[in-house]
């Protein structure tokens, strides 16, 4: 891999002028972009000078045994809102048109540094701080799409989505017309196309809150005043909730 990579590096740097020094891989693993400050005004474009291949890269349509990948289907893939082939994860968050049409991340949406070499804050002074242990992605961010659907806190629910979906007809927004009217205002969020996506199908809303639950806990989303009607009593389990979140996921 690093051959193929310094390879495409090469290339890019050619094209950059003769000027430019040869790529040197080391160089390129510790580039400042990858770390706080500069990779929080850091463009995708800058990004994929070097990482082109996470759009590229697609997953295998055979395994080594010969059984097709259409013949295989995960859990995940019984969603009724899974659409295409088989995709990379970096595909089904940035190029796939569900991705397109819903949501709106860039690399540093997620991507907020990390270490390579210990993959762990603070072993040395001049490290980032503030990283996840292991991780080269703080997994908060995923929880908030991929938690499970939480039944329990919604009064008028009896169970999960898919044993009480035909008793609301397939629609979220009866009831949330009502209950946390004002949602989904973060930059990484296509507000509008999500609320017209959930006209279509309850399911559709189901996809980011239950239906591609990687994570077995819920996530405790802030709850932000609704247009009318909010009880004036909080619910023992929304005591002590933000009503706001983190700067850098603001409009
Ligand atoms: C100058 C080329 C270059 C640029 C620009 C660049 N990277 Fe990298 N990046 C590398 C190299 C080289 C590595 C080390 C790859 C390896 O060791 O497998 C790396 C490693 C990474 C890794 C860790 C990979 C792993 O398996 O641990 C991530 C994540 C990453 N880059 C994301 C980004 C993001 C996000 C940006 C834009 C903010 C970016 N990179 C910009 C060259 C670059
Ligand atoms: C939805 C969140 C998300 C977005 C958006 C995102 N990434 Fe990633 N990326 C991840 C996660 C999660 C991993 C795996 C991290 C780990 O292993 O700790 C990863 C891994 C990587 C890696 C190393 C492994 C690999 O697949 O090669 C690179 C390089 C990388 N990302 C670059 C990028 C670039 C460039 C962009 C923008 C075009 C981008 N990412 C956008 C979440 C994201
Ligand atoms: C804003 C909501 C959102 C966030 C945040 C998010 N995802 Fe997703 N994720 C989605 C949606 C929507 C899809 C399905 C897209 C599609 O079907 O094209 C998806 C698909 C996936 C898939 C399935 C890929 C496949 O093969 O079909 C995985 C795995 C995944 N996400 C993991 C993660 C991880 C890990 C993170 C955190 C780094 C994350 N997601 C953050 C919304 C999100
Ligand atoms: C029977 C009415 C009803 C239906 C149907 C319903 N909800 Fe809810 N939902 C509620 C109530 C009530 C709350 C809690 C309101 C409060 O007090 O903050 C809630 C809260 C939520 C929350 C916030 C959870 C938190 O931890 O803050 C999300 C997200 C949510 N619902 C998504 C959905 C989705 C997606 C669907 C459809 C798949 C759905 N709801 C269907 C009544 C409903
Ligand atoms: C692309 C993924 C995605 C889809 C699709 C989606 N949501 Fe969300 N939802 C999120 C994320 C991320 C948050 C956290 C941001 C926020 O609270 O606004 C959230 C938060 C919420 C909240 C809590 C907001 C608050 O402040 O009280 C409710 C309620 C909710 N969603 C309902 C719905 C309903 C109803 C639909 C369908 C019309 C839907 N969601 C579709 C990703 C999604």
């Amino acid at each position: 891999m690093p051959i193929a990579f310094t390879a495409l590096c090469a290339l890019a740097w050619v094209s950059a002028g003769a000027d430019t020094p040869k790529p040197v891989y080391l160089s390129a693993k510790w580039d400042p972009i990858h770390f706080k400050p500069a990779i929080e005004t850091a463009t995708d474009e800058q990004c994929l000078t070097c990482h082109r291949e996470v759009l590229e890269r697609r997953p295998r349509s055979q395994t080594i045994s010969g059984e097709s990948s259409s013949d295989l289907q995960a859990w995940y893939q019984t969603l009724g809102v899974y659409r295409g082939e088989q995709e990379s994860f970096h595909r089904r968050h940035l190029v796939t048109p569900d991705a397109k049409r819903l949501m709106d991340f860039r690399c540093n949406t997620c991507h907020q540094g990390h270490d390579p070499k210990d993959e762990i804050s603070g072993s040395a002074d001049d490290t980032q701080r503030d990283l996840t242990s292991r991780k080269s992605v703080d997994p908060e961010i995923c929880v908030m799409c991929h938690g499970k659907f939480d039944w329990e806190i919604m009064a008028g629910l009896a169970g999960d989505w898919p044993a009480v979906r035909d008793q609301f007809k397939d629609d979220c927004v009866t009831c949330h017309k009502e209950y946390r009217t004002v949602r989904h205002q973060l930059s990484f969020l296509n507000t509008e196309e999500i609320e017209e996506a959930g006209k279509e199908s309850g399911d559709s809303c189901y996809g980011c809150h239950g239906g591609r639950a990687w994570y077995a806990i819920p996530y405790a989303y802030v709850r932000r005043p609704w247009l009318e009607r909010m009880p004036e009593v909080e619910p023992d389990w929304a005591r002590g909730r933000p009503t706001e979140y983190d700067e850098r996921f603001r409009r």
